[in-house]
């Protein structure tokens, strides 16, 4: 199978030397993209900015911005069979960027946010689509709610849910754990363990529902 997989954040440039970001470090994304790798699938990666080396074999595709990722996701849907969108992609970004650097002395600066395009969004509104859609939800509270909110608004087969905000879980950290929730079903819990173990067991079980 094929899979199409996004990683890491992505930076919203304020002015040349500056943009808006987040903690995402792409291991959550590449350790899905070495699973479907291990497991035999071909595999796009397209990623934001991280510290990452490129999974040997994944067709890999760096980007910075999300209006950068939406464009590179867009363009690469082709034959692909199973969409994994994990990136944390920047919800907002500066409405304006300023061509030279923002000075100190230019008083208490406002910048103003305009919402970015929500890729995961994009691909349920599809018309018609042959493969399996699912997202993440990155939470601090409410997970199952937050979660379910995110599959019906935006038209997954699959929301991927990890409380962000346990320490030592979510992003950055070598460990977290995952609920699978899909349409009408049980949440089902892959319990707290390495990002590796949890992405090997995550691409079986999307495998078995392409
Ligand atoms: O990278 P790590 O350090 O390993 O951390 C992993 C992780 C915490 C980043 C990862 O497990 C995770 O939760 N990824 C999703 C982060 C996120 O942006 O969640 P969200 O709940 O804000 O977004 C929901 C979904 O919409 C996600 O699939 C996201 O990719 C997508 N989205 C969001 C905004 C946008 N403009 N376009 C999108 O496609």
């Amino acid at each position: 199978m094929k899979f199409l997989i996004t990683a890491g954040p992505t930076r919203e440039p304020i002015d040349p030397v500056r943009y808006l970001s987040n903690r995402s470090s792409g291991k959550m994304g590449y350790a899905i993209a070495q699973a479907a790798l291990d497991a035999g699938h071909e595999v796009i990666l397209i990623s934001g900015p991280v510290a990452l080396p490129a999974p040997p074999r994944a067709q890999m595709l760096r980007v910075t911005t999300a209006d950068e990722m939406y464009d590179a996701v867009h363009a690469n849907l082709g034959d692909i069979d199973i969409a994994v969108l994990c990136a944390a992609v920047a919800d907002f970004k500066p409405a304006a960027f300023a061509p030279h650097k923002i000075k100190k002395s230019g008083g208490d600066p406002v910048i103003q946010l305009v919402p970015t395009r929500d890729i995961l969004a994009s691909l349920g509104a599809l018309p018609s689509k042959n493969f399996l859609l699912a997202g993440f939800a990155a939470e601090t509270e409410e997970l199952e709610k937050n979660a379910r909110e995110k599959l019906k608004k935006k038209r997954c087969d699959a929301v991927i849910a990890n409380d962000v905000s346990v320490p030592g879980l979510g992003f950055e950290s070598e460990e977290n754990e995952l609920t699978i929730y899909l349409p009408d079903q049980k949440g089902r819990v892959l319990p707290r363990g390495s990002k590796r173990d949890l992405a090997n067991a995550l691409v079986k079980i999307l495998c078995a529902m392409k």
